[in-house]
């Protein structure tokens, strides 16, 4: 209890601009690790809406994990985090508001899809969720993420 009371203080301690402190090894371990979870949780989507799996009863918390992960993307490529062992194109940080836009489509074909979801029809679910990793993993990927080594 001692240690989680400890934790939250310094939680409450820490100062907004620490994102800039990070190690970048560590943001980059960080980051990867979003990656994976939303990969996660759009592969588990898939699975459901494709009638692979009966979980269609899971659909709703995949995609509230998928929008609050989402909700992260602006803060998972801080400044300096451009050298090591990422695939990640000098691009974002060249031109930051060109990254942060392309973050907001993507944010927006995520509600899109999720809206689309929320109807309850699987076939046209499936359908959508092609659309949206076209659209919103495809086309930031195109532009931001060099091909895996
Ligand atoms: C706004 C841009 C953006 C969006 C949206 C995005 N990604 Fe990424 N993703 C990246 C970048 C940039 C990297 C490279 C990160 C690195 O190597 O540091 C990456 C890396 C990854 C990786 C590799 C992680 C690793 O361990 O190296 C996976 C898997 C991945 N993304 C899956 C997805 C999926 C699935 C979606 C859509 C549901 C998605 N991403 C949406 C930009 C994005």
């Amino acid at each position: 209890m001692k240690k989680i009371s400890l934790f939250l203080l310094c939680l409450l301690l820490t100062p907004v601009g620490m994102a800039q402190d990070i190690e970048p090894e560590d943001a980059i371990k960080y980051r990867k690790a979003i990656m994976s979870a939303i990969k996660g949780h759009n592969n588990a989507i898939r699975s459901i809406v494709s009638s692979k799996v009966p979980f269609s009863n899971r659909l709703n918390d995949h995609v509230m994990s998928l929008q609050q992960l989402y909700a992260e993307l602006d803060q998972i490529f801080p400044e300096g985090s451009d050298f090591g062992k990422t695939n990640a194109k000098e691009a974002i940080w060249d031109d930051p508001d060109k990254f942060n836009a392309t973050i907001k489509k993507s944010q927006e074909a995520l509600d899109t899809f999720a809206a689309v979801i929320a109807k309850g029809n699987l076939s046209e679910s499936a359908s959508a969720a092609k659309k949206f990793g076209k659209e919103s993993c495809g086309s930031c990927h195109k532009l931001y993420k060099k091909k895996d080594n």
